[in-house]
């Protein structure tokens, strides 16, 4: 294992798969039995919003009832233990990066456990589920949603997450299909700056040739075996 110093971390559903989320893109097409747009997107929000917002309660009361597992586990290991400059960036909405223990990850698409105000921006942790009459604490708006970066909606700190890619030796992707556009193109402009890019998934993903090196398996496997790795255990 070559000495890296800054490591770019990418995590998708899969990583949350073993703890017993569903991920996105199931057999059926479905997610959790709803369409995508019919509650992702923020047309299904203007269009339906009670329907949008018992969709993210449900999530949240399924979230409460699930547990991180060994890759998450690991990864926290990863932030506590090595030395060099490492960014986790996941796209999953869950909290359980957090639970098993990372004190720094970037939730490009957003919280399952915040609530944001789609009139001036403020977000603040929502719990399981939002009382009737609820404003935003910093413009009194009523105007509060999930704070989910929908479909059509701009990731939050791509810059951030861009620099520390042109930055990074080594970019590792975890549990995520390569389907959706920005994070799905982390891959090549980690390639482009000659990091070493590696892909730990059960499938490959749709991005998966772009990859110097891709381990099939399940994450709470392969993610603690290259995290023993890493810290040359
Ligand atoms: N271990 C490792 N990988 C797994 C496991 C597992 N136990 N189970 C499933 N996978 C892999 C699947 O093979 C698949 O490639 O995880 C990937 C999950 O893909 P998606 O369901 O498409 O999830 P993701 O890539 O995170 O979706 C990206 O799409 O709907 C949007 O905003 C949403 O953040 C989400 C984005
Ligand atoms: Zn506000």
């Amino acid at each position: 294992m070559p000495d890296y110093r800054s490591i770019v971390i990418l995590t998708g559903a899969g990583i949350s798969a073993e703890s017993g989320l569903a991920t996105f893109r199931g057999p059926d097409g479905l997610w959790e039995g709803h369409r995508v747009e019919d509650v992702c997107t923020p047309e299904a929000l203007a269009r339906n919003p009670a329907l949008v917002h018992r969709f993210y309660d449900e999530r949240r009361a399924k979230l409460a009832e699930v547990k991180p597992n060994p890759a998450h586990a690991a990864l926290a290991r990863l932030e506590r233990e090595w030395n060099g400059d490492l960014l986790l960036v996941t796209q999953n909405v869950d909290d359980l990066h957090e639970r098993a223990g990372c004190s720094q990850v970037l939730h490009m698409h957003g919280e399952l456990l915040s609530a944001l105000c789609a009139r001036c921006g403020e977000s603040w942790r929502w719990g399981t589920s939002l009382p009737p009459g609820s404003v935003c604490p910093a413009c009194g708006s009523g105007a509060l949603r999930p704070d989910i970066v929908f479909f059509g909606e701009m990731p939050y700190e791509m810059e951030r997450i861009d620099a520390a890619l042109r930055n990074c030796d080594l970019f590792v992707s975890i549990g995520t299909s390569g389907a959706v556009y920005p994070a799905a193109g982390f891959v090549q402009t980690a390639r482009y700056v000659g990091a070493d890019t590696l892909e730990l998934n059960l499938d490959p993903s749709a991005g998966s040739v772009y990859f110097s090196e891709s381990r099939m398996g399940r994450a709470g496997e392969l993610v603690p075996q290259w995290v023993e790795e890493v810290l040359g255990g």
